[in-house]
Parts: structure tokens; sequence; C-alpha cells
């Protein structure tokens, strides 16, 4: 009785420690920065332990307007196929969200609403991996500097204004010196 509640005991440890591993071997990093209007890529890739551990593969994001995980394209492993669910085909189609490669997602002319955080899981019996990356769409910067006024032996206004988003930093510099940095505008 002892024994072999003791084998099994032992079996379960072998169990756990022999088990097919799921890992990235590739991922996009915790923050990814983009221009608005390219292309990104979220790069991953992955390596199976076990021959058949890997059962589907989950992309996944985070819409901000409904406060949701949405469910992107499901690749069932086991019967060879991709499906895109009907949610990214209304909120992106296949042309504008696409996989690629092994696991790599990628979105096609970003914009802000892109700027959320996307998931990758791997998911098999006995085994599950998840990489997040966070995608932050940067906006083009148009600086446009004009002078106002400006008299010799008196003062003169600069001004600086900036198009795009989500925020940025402005730096003065006068032959090449730092004057002043402005954090957030
Ligand atoms: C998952 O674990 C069970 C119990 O150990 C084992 O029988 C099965 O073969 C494993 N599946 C895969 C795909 O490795
Ligand atoms: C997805 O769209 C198809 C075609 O419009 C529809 O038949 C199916 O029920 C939808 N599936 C889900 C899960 O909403
Ligand atoms: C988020 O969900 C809303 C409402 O379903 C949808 O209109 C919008 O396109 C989604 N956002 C993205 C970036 O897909
Ligand atoms: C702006 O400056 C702050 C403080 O130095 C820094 O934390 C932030 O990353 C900068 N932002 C950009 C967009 O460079």
């Amino acid at each position: 009785m002892f024994v072999s509640y003791l084998a099994l005991v032992l079996m379960g440890i072998t169990w756990t420690t022999t088990d097919g591993d799921l890992t990235f071997t590739q991922e996009p990093g915790a923050k990814l920065y983009r221009q608005e209007g390219s292309n990104v890529a979220l790069t991953w890739d992955y390596k199976v332990d076990k021959i058949g551990e890997l059962e589907y593969i989950i992309w996944r994001v985070y819409n901000k307007t409904e406060m949701k995980t949405r469910n992107l394209i499901v690749e069932y492993k086991k019967f060879g196929y991709v499906r895109y669910t009907n949610y990214t085909l209304s909120a992106y189609g296949t042309e504008r969200l696409k996989k690629e490669g092994r696991a790599t997602l990628v979105i096609k002319d970003i914009t802000f609403e892109d700027s959320t955080n996307y998931r990758c899981i791997l998911s098999g019996e006995n085994a599950t991996a998840e990489s997040l990356v966070e995608l932050i769409v940067t906006g083009h910067t148009y600086v446009t500097p004009s002078v106002i006024s400006g008299k010799v032996g008196g003062s003169a206004t600069f001004t600086c204004s900036a198009t795009g988003g989500p925020s940025q930093n402005f730096t003065w510099m006068r032959g090449g010196q730092k004057l002043s940095v402005m954090v957030n505008m």
C-alpha cells in the first residue's frame, strides 16, 4: 500500500518534469514604439520539446474601448488550420492584420487605436506559455518654429509647436547646447 503510494508520488514528479515544454524563443519585448501609419511585426517564435504537445496558438488583443480581451487568430496545430475570428474580420480584415511565419502577428498601417496590449499564447495538453507586448503608436512630429519679435539688444520670442501623439518632449537647443527641456507637452 505504502509502496504503491510512493510509486505514484514518484511517477507524479517524473510526469511534471518530463512534460513537453512550450517556450518562446523570440518575443517582441515588453514595449514596442512604432510610428503611426507604419507596419508593425510583433515577432514571436517558439519551440516545442515534445512532439504533439502544442495544440493551438492564440493571438489576443485588449480592446480599450470595450475593456475586453478579444481573440484575433487561433491556429489549431492538430488540425493544421488557422482561423481569423469574426472580430478580426470586422475590426481589421485579413489584409490589415495577418499571421506571418510561425507565430508573428503583422498589423499594417497602424493608428493610435492600435496602441494596446497584444499577446500570444501557446497551449498544449500539459503546458502553456504566454507572451505579452504593449504596442505604443507614436505620431509624426512636425515642428514649426517661428520668430515672433526680436530687435538688437531686446528680447526675442520663439514659439514651437508640434502635432502628433501621444505626448512629446521638447528640447530647445542653441548652438548645440541644450537650453531647456519640456517634458510631456
Ligand atoms: C500529457 O500528460 C499525460 C499524463 O502524463 C500524458 O499521458 C500525455 O501523453 C501528455 N500529453 C502530451 C501531448 O505530451
Ligand atoms: C462569424 O460570422 C459568420 C458569417 O457571418 C457566422 O455564420 C458565424 O456564426 C459567426 N461566428 C461567431 C462566433 O459569431
Ligand atoms: C474595439 O471595439 C469597438 C467596439 O466593438 C470597435 O468598434 C473597434 O474597432 C475596436 N477597436 C479596435 C482597435 O479594433
Ligand atoms: C520625455 O522625458 C521623460 C523624462 O526625461 C522620459 O521619461 C520620457 O520617456 C520622454 N518621452 C519621450 C517620448 O521621449
